[in-house]
């Protein structure tokens, strides 16, 4: 499914998916804990991993476009998987 959304500037894109009814887990509501927000940037630049976003991703060996909805700030034009 694709589904586009009008973003603010200081929404994560887990904000942005929620506010516009887009199904993302988020067990930990957005504390950057349980990973179940993972998604991949397919396009757009990305905003540096938060401290709490880095530690899951060496944890967990993400690939350089995977991350945490609750921690990425979207940017106009992003593209991303929700796996
Ligand atoms: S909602 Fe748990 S890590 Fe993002």
């Amino acid at each position: 499914m694709h589904k586009s959304a009008i973003i603010g500037n200081s929404e994560t894109l887990l904000q942005v998916a929620l506010s516009n009814k887009v199904g993302l887990s988020h067990t930990c509501e957005g504390m950057g804990s349980c990973t179940t927000c993972r998604v991949f940037v397919l396009e757009g630049e990305m905003s540096k991993r938060t401290e709490v976003e880095r530690e899951r991703a060496i944890e967990r060996s993400f690939k350089d476009n995977e991350r945490l909805a609750c921690q990425l700030k979207p940017v106009d034009g992003m593209v991303v998987n929700v796996p």
